[in-house]
């Protein structure tokens, strides 16, 4: 098939790529480089790169054409950078998607996978936490994220257009960098390697449920194979960690000391995060399958 990744030369979309390429597919890539890297394209020469932005109508009316499925994951991203920046979650993240859908309903596309974002749920009230869990996000990322996703399931009981919005719990992995907006793994990687301390905010008993990219590409390349599915999922390992434990998982896979300083918890993080990804595994058949002692030793490794 012809496929679109908006996004494609992100963390996540690069390994869409790679996925795509591998399975024998057409990739279009369809990036503004706003976080993306255009190097994380070259082991694949036979992408068809657009440097372009999915604000921009014609550009990503031309990019469509001919394609089966579009991965929407261009995007701004990340609580931090939503609040200093949230003109920019509602004209790319709101906007952007509304161009993709547009684009995908003229141009007769047969699926949308939208890249959503456990942001949308807010302050957590039960766990595991189910698609069903109220949706009251706290920042313009998550605000954006559900309306995003709201107007994908919209399309798709208007026009014959299949839309799935995947909302990914903390996912890490190979091409993830360190980045200034907060993700804990790569923060604690480049850290740990450069042997200074790292800093856990509160106790460290607060948990979260990391998914690898791995199985996050499965995720988007399953739910875009199953035909007659359009809802929105969970996507997460199912399985929750402290902070703390990770500190311990990143010592053994970095084969490093690893200095810890706490300092006060941080406003607005969730204490305990895990989702129910069951209603993935009857809909489309996700199996998270790389455990994170595995996908910490792969990231550590690639990091160096
Ligand atoms: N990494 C996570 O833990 C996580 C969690 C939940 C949801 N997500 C979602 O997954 C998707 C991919 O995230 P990621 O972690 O790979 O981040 P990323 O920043 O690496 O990828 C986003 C990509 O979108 C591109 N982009 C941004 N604005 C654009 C625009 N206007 N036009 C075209 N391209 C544009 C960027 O250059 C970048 O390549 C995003 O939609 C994000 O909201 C990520």
């Amino acid at each position: 098939m012809r496929a679109l990744v908006t996004g494609g030369a992100g963390f996540i979309g690069s390994n869409i790529v790679s996925h795509l390429i591998g399975e024998g597919h057409t990739v279009v890539v369809l990036d503004n480089l706003l976080s993306g890297y255009r190097q994380n394209l070259d082991p694949f020469p036979q992408v068809q790169f657009v440097q372009g932005d999915v604000r921009d109508a014609a550009v990503v009316e031309r990019a469509t054409k001919g394609v089966e499925v579009v991965f929407h994951l261009a995007a701004s991203v990340g609580n931090k950078r939503s609040i200093e920046h949230p003109i920019d979650d509602a004209e790319i993240n709101v906007l952007g998607t509304l161009r993709v859908l547009e684009a995908a309903r003229r141009n007769g596309i047969r699926k949308v996978v939208f890249s959503s974002s456990a942001g949308i749920f807010g302050e957590l009230k039960t766990i595991p936490i189910r698609e069903d869990h109220p949706v009251e996000p706290d920042s313009p990322y998550g605000a954006s994220k559900l309306g995003a996703e709201k107007l994908c399931l919209a399309y798709a009981k208007l026009y014959p257009l299949e839309c799935v919005g995947l909302r990914y719990f903390n996912v890490y992995g190979v091409n993830q960098r360190y980045d200034a907006y907060g993700n804990v793994i790569p923060i604690f990687a480049h850290l740990i390697l450069r042997g200074a301390p790292i800093t856990i905010f509160g106790d460290g008993e607060q948990t979260r449920d990391f998914v690898n990219v791995r199985d996050v590409v499965q995720a988007n390349y399953k739910a875009a194979m199953t035909r007659g599915v359009s809802d929105a999922f969970n996507i997460a390992s199912g399985t929750r960690i402290t902070i703390n434990q990770l500190a311990a998982l990143m010592r053994v896979a970095s084969g490093l000391p690893v200095q810890i300083e706490y300092s006060a918890p941080r406003k607005g993080d969730v204490r305990h995060s895990l989702a129910d990804i069951s209603a993935a595994a009857n809909a489309f058949g996700y199996p998270p399958t790389v455990d994170l002692h595995t996908g910490l030793c792969e990231y550590m490794a690639w990091v160096k």
